[in-house]
């Protein structure tokens, strides 16, 4: 294993993540109005917190993620006055209690899990807090394996899949974003309790289409404040093509026929999986 990762619970994390702040998870003092922006990797997360954070009225600060750092980041969280939106790639069961116990409004965004691993093996190839990759070949083997930062994908929406029914909990899909992005930004602000004119929600669907975001790096990346993904704080890294399906360009047939193979027995029981029927 490599010296840029470590694991917790079964689970490989970013040594960025300190073990003791994964193990003091718990004590987290969660408020009532606490927004989780909660995803696997490369799910979609910069792209939705552009969208709340471009909310007018919103009072809302976009905070880093709760397991990004050490044991002070709590202390850091307690600064924020504003109604915080805290994003997280921790699976449920690693959810700090007391989110659950107080019932905070939870947003997850799932993702084919093929483009997914496309754009997670790009990642890994890109970013100096993760070991390096060599070839596709390799990263889909570890894919498959559930053997990469934050675990199985499987595993991950599972934990999520069994809770979705709960009013607390929005799911939002990648795909149906990328399909309608009015809806959806609409469907998010109601989640919130905010209200929105056509004209405003067009306002962000510009400012959070790909290309202006891609454009608009340079610009964001002196703050390391606005570090949104627990595995670095470079934006460069994060826009990389913003398209569904792009795994075609990837996958052999029998990587597909493996995947498939998986995808079908892991994810018999699940209802999300049917979103991703059209994908594949
Ligand atoms: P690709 O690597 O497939 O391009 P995360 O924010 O969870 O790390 O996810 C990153 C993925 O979301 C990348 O996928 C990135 O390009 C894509 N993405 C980021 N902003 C986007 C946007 N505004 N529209 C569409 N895709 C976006």
């Amino acid at each position: 294993q490599s010296s840029v990762l470590h694991k917790f619970k079964g689970v490989i994390f970013s040594t960025m993540s300190s073990e003791e702040l994964l193990n003091s998870l718990d004590s987290f003092e969660a408020r009532e109005d606490d927004v989780f922006l909660v995803s696997y990797p490369k799910s979609g997360t910069h792209w939705i917190a552009k969208v709340i954070e471009n909310i007018p009225n919103a009072r809302i600060t976009l905070t880093p993620p709760i397991e990004l750092g050490d044991i002070s980041k709590f202390e850091e969280l307690k600064t924020y006055c504003e109604r915080r939106v805290i994003p997280t790639h921790l699976s449920y069961s690693m959810l700090p209690m007391n989110v659950k116990q107080k019932q905070c409004k939870i947003i997850y965004i799932i993702r084919n899990p093929k483009d997914i691993a496309v754009s997670f093996f790009h990642y890994y190839k890109d970013n100096p807090n993760l070991p390096s990759i060599e070839t596709w070949h390799e990263f889909f083997e570890l894919f498959l394996k559930g053997d990469v930062v934050y675990g199985s994908w499987f595993d991950h929406v599972l934990s999520w899949e069994e809770h979705k029914n709960v009013k607390n909990i929005l799911i939002i899909s990648y795909e149906e974003m990328k399909k309608d992005p009015s809806k959806n930004i609409k469907k998010i602000a109601t989640f919130l309790g905010l209200n929105m004119t056509d004209s405003e929600i067009n306002q962000i669907v510009w400012k959070t289409s790909f290309t202006e975001m891609k454009n608009n790096t340079a610009k964001e990346n002196c703050d390391p404040n606005h570090t949104i993904c627990a595995l670095t704080s470079n934006r460069n890294l994060v826009f990389r093509k913003g398209a569904v399906g792009d795994w075609i360009n990837y996958f052999t047939s029998k990587q597909k026929r493996v995947f498939d193979e998986l995808f079908t027995e892991k994810m018999k029981h699940s209802e999300l999986a049917k979103h991703f029927g059209d994908y594949s």
